[in-house]
């Protein structure tokens, strides 16, 4: 792994610990956006058919990582406006209906639906985890969809959703997955996990900015809700010999495809480059990341321990970690540890009132030690 480090010149500013804010980008993928700038700048629009069939095999890639198919996958802007689309589709089908969700979501699993007046159920947390009985417990025959991350974005949780898959197709209830905190990490199946609807904000762990979210439907679920807003660009344009529908008061059929959500133009640009990210994570190997990503939480997690700190993070089970660790000194000492850290230049972030670290592909050994004798050097000076 220490190969992968010299592609991060982030390294050589900080000890990173908010990837799971935003990972910061390797040299190879800033350099891929310069060119395709360039592109725009000496070329115009010239290759924008070139690009649209980069974007169709990104398409394809991305759905082998996640064993879904290229039709069913469309970037949105954000993970907010996926779980509105969501909404919005349910709410023009059911009257009466409740979603289920977890206490300590990310808002954008709860904003978009609250603000659309849908019935909303959260399962509190037992010792910030959830059990898949407690999450089944909430739903009822007006459970319509539960919504929940793979990964939550505070404590860094990581749900089965397998099993809870398994138990949601049994009762017939949409199955919503934000893999935000997760994807491309750690693998995600969607057909065995019964998947109906994944969303992830790539600017977490697809180290390329804010690109958008993917927001990934099964055909059944297109079929049963399709989009419940449209653009020039989600309407069906095979039987027209222009890619541009210009009719007027005629009817017209929505694209089958996930395209339906396409709306209208976007910055294909920045699209692309995940295929490069993809291709470097691949060569890398998932096998070789999670290891990577468990040595590094087990030795962060063993200091902290040590040194007597809170855990926030549940830890004692390792299919429930991730690559988030979350500890507190203390509600009214995490800002000013946070700040303090700042300045040797160990960057963590504040989240839920917890303290949020989160390890990367990048991360070593040094990077740890330095947070921890960091924070062992704050509670020295303030006790
Ligand atoms: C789990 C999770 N989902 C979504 C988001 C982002 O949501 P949006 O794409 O609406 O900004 C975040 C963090 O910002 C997150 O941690």
């Amino acid at each position: 792994m220490n190969n992968i480090r010299k592609h991060f010149p982030v390294c050589k500013n900080y000890h990173y610990f908010q990837s799971a804010g935003l990972s910061p980008l390797p040299d190879f993928i800033f350099q891929k956006y310069v060119s395709n700038y360039e592109s725009l700048l000496n070329e115009g629009d010239f290759r924008w058919k070139e690009d649209i069939e980069q974007l169709k095999n990104t398409y394809q890639q991305i759905a082998k990582h996640l064993n879904t198919e290229a039709e069913n996958i469309v970037f949105v802007e954000n993970n907010s406006l996926a779980m509105s689309l969501i909404g919005l589709s349910l709410l023009r089908k059911h009257e009466k209906f409740n979603i289920v969700s977890l206490e300590e979501e990310f808002p954008s699993n709860s904003v978009p639906f609250e603000y659309l007046n849908i019935e909303m159920r959260y399962v509190p947390h037992q010792q910030h985890r959830y059990s898949i009985e407690s999450i089944l417990q909430h739903c009822d025959q007006n459970t319509k969809a539960v919504v929940v991350s793979y990964v939550q974005y505070s404590t860094g949780f990581r749900l089965n959703i397998e099993q809870l898959g398994y138990e949601l197709k049994k009762r017939n209830i949409l199955f919503v997955v934000n893999a935000t905190q997760a994807f491309p990490l750690f693998p995600i199946d969607m057909q065995k996990y019964h998947i109906d609807v994944l969303t992830c904000s790539l600017h977490k762990w697809g180290f390329c900015g804010h690109i958008g979210t993917l927001f990934i439907t099964t055909p059944d679920f297109r079929k049963q809700y399709p989009t419940p807003i449209a653009g020039w660009f989600s309407v069906d344009t095979s039987y027209h010999n222009d890619f541009i529908y210009t009719s007027k008061n005629k009817p017209f059929a929505l694209r089958t495809s996930a395209q339906q959500y396409q709306f209208g133009s976007y910055n294909i640009k920045n699209r692309i480059v995940i295929s490069d990210v993809l291709n470097f994570l691949t060569g890398i190997g998932t096998e070789n990341i999670i290891q990577h990503i468990e040595k590094m939480t087990t030795i962060l997690i063993q200091r902290l321990q040590d040194s007597g700190i809170n855990l926030i993070s549940p830890v004692n089970n390792f299919f429930e970690r991730s690559a988030i660790v979350s500890f507190t000194i203390g509600e009214n000492k995490n800002t000013e540890l946070i700040n303090f850290l700042k300045h040797k230049n160990v960057i963590v972030a504040l989240r839920n009132n917890f303290i949020r670290a989160s390890v990367n592909i990048f991360t070593n050994e040094q990077d740890i030690i330095a947070l921890c004798n960091g924070i062992e050097s704050f509670l020295q000076q303030h006790t």
